[in-house]
């Protein structure tokens, strides 16, 4: 049921396991990806039915590689999904990565989205040797704002038009943070 070998490996935090996704997650993954909130600034639409969840896992298995994978974070004290955390995009170089996350409404305002973005850049830069790890937010989504602050990331700017969403390209921050001993 689990996806074949991950390209990635499983991050572990205190309260976190981010692990690779399974066909056994799609009621805990519906749960949050029905919700209109979750994809409001984002380039999907919110699901209908499970059948939608069930495909998009299936998406994210064809399209996993070194250069973009998504891990499903998972509580551990009770083994429930709680959201994702995607490396949207890895250069040719393997060196600077685009990352992207989503919590579900219910467990957000806990820290750990924070925790899971430090997990995953820490791996980023301690084991694949990232150079730079980027996110590009929507100004309005001050929450995602706040979280790239948090984990250190700085803003350096808008880029016009830098992202798609859903039906139109629109202008986003581009927050990084970076490996200040390359620097
Ligand atoms: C972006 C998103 C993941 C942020 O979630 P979040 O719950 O704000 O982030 P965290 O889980 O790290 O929680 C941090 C909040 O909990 C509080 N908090 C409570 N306990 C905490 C702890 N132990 N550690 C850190 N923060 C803690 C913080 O003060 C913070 O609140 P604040 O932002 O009001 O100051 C969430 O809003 C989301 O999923 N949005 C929809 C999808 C989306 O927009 N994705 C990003 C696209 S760019």
């Amino acid at each position: 049921m689990f996806f074949k070998a991950p390209p990635h490996r499983n991050l572990f935090t205190e309260r976190l396991r981010l692990r690779a996704p399974s066909f056994l997650d799609v009621s805990d993954v519906f749960e949050f990806c029905s919700d209109p909130a979750s994809s409001k600034y984002a380039d999907w639409y919110p699901h209908n039915f499970k059948s939608d969840t069930r495909d998009f896992l299936a998406w994210l298995k064809r399209k996993s590689s070194d250069k973009s994978y998504t891990w499903v974070i998972e509580h551990r004290e009770d083994e429930k999904v709680i959201g994702t955390i995607s490396i949207v995009d890895a250069d040719y170089s393997g060196k600077i990565f685009t990352v992207g996350y989503t919590l579900s409404k219910i467990y957000q305002h806990n820290g750990y989205a924070t925790e899971a973005l430090k997990a995953l850049t820490d791996y980023l830069f301690g084991e694949l040797f990232a150079e730079r790890v980027q996110a590009k937010v929507i100004p309005e989504n001050e929450a995602s704002c706040r979280l790239l602050e948090r984990v250190g990331f700085k803003k350096e700017g808008t880029l016009k038009k830098g992202a798609f969403c859903k039906t139109e390209c629109v202008d986003v921050f581009i927050y990084a943070l970076t490996n200040k001993l390359k620097s």
